[in-house]
């Protein structure tokens, strides 16, 4: 098997906390060939899958963060925020100045990660989302103080093999978790509604079901991949008074697009609210 030539060269990598998103990063890492999986150790506390993750991807796994922490150049933190401050504390003498931390954990900032671990050593926050477990996820980045942009660059490389990757300010972190971060539970509300309308209307649910997630699959890709304005698709299937007209008028009718907005602005004030708690909260 060959790697693809990236930033990751031959450097380790490990990943304490590997439950879903850390093992989803691993597999993208893994399929998309970044680097071989010798150089991958995972973590967690309970050996729950460990022996799985290893047999099935190739990498190394283990119940000792210490011994990840000082066998990885690139080291991801994915663990719950509740628990980090365990780890860092476990892990904190064994960090250096060459050590790149990349962080899924949400709410935690990279200016408390550095002061927490007591080290310059370059911290790169993300915030991913759980179509990260089907290569399909939307990932923002963000650099710490003494991060650079290779490091974001390699941070992007990582996150890109389990789906897209944004650069953004940190301080834009807590509306991307409105946004895309909490946005999968907003398209499952969607996908859900849209299946009981089919139902109302005589569909089988089954057929409805893979009806409607197709449609939401089918219009993201159309979107993705002409890079239309979705206005401009949208007037595309209005027919002059036809079927699709009418729903929109409906969905107009009682606010669908200002209920989405509300919906990202509120989550975003909750991550802020969140945030503020995990720093604040000594059980953290
Ligand atoms: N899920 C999302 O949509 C999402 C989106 C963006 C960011 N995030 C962030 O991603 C992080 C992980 O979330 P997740 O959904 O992957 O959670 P998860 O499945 O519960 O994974 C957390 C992992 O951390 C391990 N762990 C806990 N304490 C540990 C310790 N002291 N040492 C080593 N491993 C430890 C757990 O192992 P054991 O079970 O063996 O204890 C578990 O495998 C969180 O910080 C979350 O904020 C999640």
């Amino acid at each position: 098997m060959s790697e693809k030539s990236t930033g990751l060269d031959n450097r380790t990598i490990g990943v304490i906390g590997a439950g879903h998103i850390g093992t989803a990063v691993i597999g993208g890492l893994v399929r998309a060939k970044l680097t071989s999986p010798k150089n991958i150790t995972a973590s967690r506390r309970t050996t729950n899958n460990l022996d799985e993750i290893a047999r099935t991807l190739g990498i190394h796994t283990t119940n000792d963060n210490r011994k990840v922490a000082k066998s990885s150049d690139i080291l991801i933190l994915a663990v719950k925020p509740m628990n980090a401050r365990d780890v860092m504390t476990e892990i904190k003498d064994l960090i250096t100045p060459q050590h790149i931390i990349i962080s899924v954990m949400a709410g935690i900032k990279t200016s408390f990660i550095s002061s927490y671990l007591g080290v310059q050593c370059p911290v790169i926050r993300t915030m991913p989302n759980t179509p990260v477990l089907v290569d399909a996820g939307a990932t923002a980045i963000s650099k710490g103080e003494f991060a650079t942009e290779e490091h974001l660059k390699l941070t992007h490389d990582i996150f890109r093999s389990v789906g897209s990757v944004e650069t953004v300010p940190e301080n834009l972190l807590d509306a991307v978790t409105g946004l895309s971060g909490s946005g999968p539970a907003y398209i499952y509300m969607v996908i859900e509604a849209m299946t009981d309308g089919g139902v109302k209307m005589g569909i089988p649910r089954q057929i409805a079901f893979r009806l409607a997630a197709q449609t939401v699959f089918g219009a993201s890709k159309l979107v993705i991949e002409t890079g239309k304005h979705p206005a401009i698709l949208k007037d595309e299937v209005t027919t002059p008074g036809g079927t699709a007209i009418a729903a929109v008028h409906e969905l107009e009718t009682h606010g669908l697009r200002t209920m989405l907005i509300n919906a990202v602005s509120t989550a975003t004030v909750r991550s802020k609210e969140l945030s503020k708690i995990i720093e604040a909260d000594e059980t953290l």
